[in-house]
């Protein structure tokens, strides 16, 4: 039966497709799984017995308050507070299922079929994916110099019907943190051009700094304007407790909180508990694991500077190198294939990340431990 909807032939899953390769395919030496970022640690040992307690109390399987549990909301607004300038209240917090979820209903809460929205390249491809589901087109921001986009060349694409200018920082796939500066500059053009700014910080704790990442909440009528996009995925290391949150203005808040209705209701009490003693409990040990990922990322930038096998490393950082290969002849996912047949290395195509192919992959060494680091440049120089 023809299906008619809004996915079929329109959009397809990176991930699902890298996964989909692994089927049929027999490994001649262990797998470098590159391909979905996730934490390869278990969660804090705090976020594990809370788990395990929660499942025992008399209201563990119900559902919450539809923004998430009061004591999140408030837990996550203190701790914004405190690592950046300005104030967030916990009625700016909305507790959703993930990042992904975040995205989604802020997206729809603010744009209409026809609308535009201007997406930094190269995109995480899930934001691309559900805008073009949600038929919003994308007038895409090439980067320059290092990766990163310019407010000048933002304004020249912003038409009547923009509604945001859209931003990943530390980016997905590129790696790369924009400063503080530049993210200030393109709020100021959103205020100036009355649009809106979204960014999605969910690699914050991997910029290898505790500077804040930026000082937009210092701006009293930040909410006006400012919509930022948070993950407990990797921080925490739950992606599959699935609990994330948007912090915007509370007519933003109030608007997403109808979508969130529909679609879960409310985000799962458990991975809001998990998430909830991670905050409260766990500062420690998430500075320790974004050190970690942090050497491995400098590991990686070394290994990488003698170009194995012609791969070059374009930008890094958070858990991603984004990589221009060496085969000029070869479309992006054929490559993947071949990497995966000829060397057991699984890596994402850089299309999932831009329209057009750039000959680009993307490897998130995060999942690598040392010794397979160290691995992957053995075998791509083969
Ligand atoms: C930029 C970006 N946003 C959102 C997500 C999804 O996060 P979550 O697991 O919280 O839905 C990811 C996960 O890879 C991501 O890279």
């Amino acid at each position: 039966m023809l299906l008619r909807g809004r996915t079929d032939g329109l959009i397809h899953s990176p991930i699902g497709n890298a996964f989909a390769l692994l089927d049929g395919h027999t490994h001649a030496r262990p797998l470098l799984d590159l391909s979905q970022a996730a934490p390869s640690f278990p969660p804090p040992p705090v976020v594990a017995e809370r788990v395990a307690a929660v499942a025992y109390e008399q209201n563990s399987g119900r559902y919450v308050p539809q923004p998430g549990l009061p004591e999140l909301r408030t837990a996550m607004a203190s701790e914004l507070t405190e690592r950046y300038p300005g104030s967030i209240a916990t009625e700016n917090v909305l507790i959703t299922a993930g990042c992904n979820q975040a995205f989604c209903v802020v997206a729809s809460a603010i744009t209409k079929p026809g609308d535009n929205l201007i997406v930094a390249l190269p995109y995480y491809f899930n934001h691309d994916m559900w805008l073009e589901v949600e038929e919003v087109e994308r007038r895409y921001l090439e980067p320059g110099p290092n990766m990163v986009p310019s407010v000048d060349d933002a304004a020249a694409l912003i038409d009547e019907h923009t509604r945001a200018i859209l931003l990943v920082s530390p980016g997905n796939p590129s790696g790369v943190t924009l400063s503080p500066e530049l993210i200030g500059a393109f709020r100021d053009l959103c205020v100036a051009r009355d649009i809106m700014l979204v960014i999605d910080e969910t690699y914050r704790s991997n910029r290898g700094t505790d500077a804040a990442a930026h000082d937009l909440y210092a701006e009293p009528a930040w909410t006006d304007t400012v919509v930022t996009l948070h993950s407990f995925s990797k921080d925490l290391a739950i992606p599959g407790y699935r609990v994330g949150a948007v912090v915007a203005g509370t007519a933003v808040v109030t608007e997403a909180l109808k979508l969130i209705d529909c679609v879960a209701i409310c985000a799962p009490r458990i991975g809001q508990e998990a998430a909830l003693a991670g905050l409260l409990h766990a500062t420690e040990w998430r500075a320790e694991q974004a050190a970690r990922i942090h050497e491995r990322h400098q590991q990686f930038k070394e290994v990488m500077a003698a170009k194995p096998g012609g791969y070059e490393l374009v930008s890094s950082g958070a858990y991603f190198g984004w990589v221009r290969h060496p085969h000029t002849d070869k479309p992006a996912q054929e490559v993947v294939s071949d990497l995966l047949k000829s060397k057991d290395i699984l890596v994402i195509p850089g299309t999932a990340f831009t329209p057009t192919d750039q000959q680009m992959l993307r490897f998130s060494f995060a999942n690598l431990d040392e010794a397979e680091i160290d691995e992957l440049a053995r075998r791509l120089s083969e």
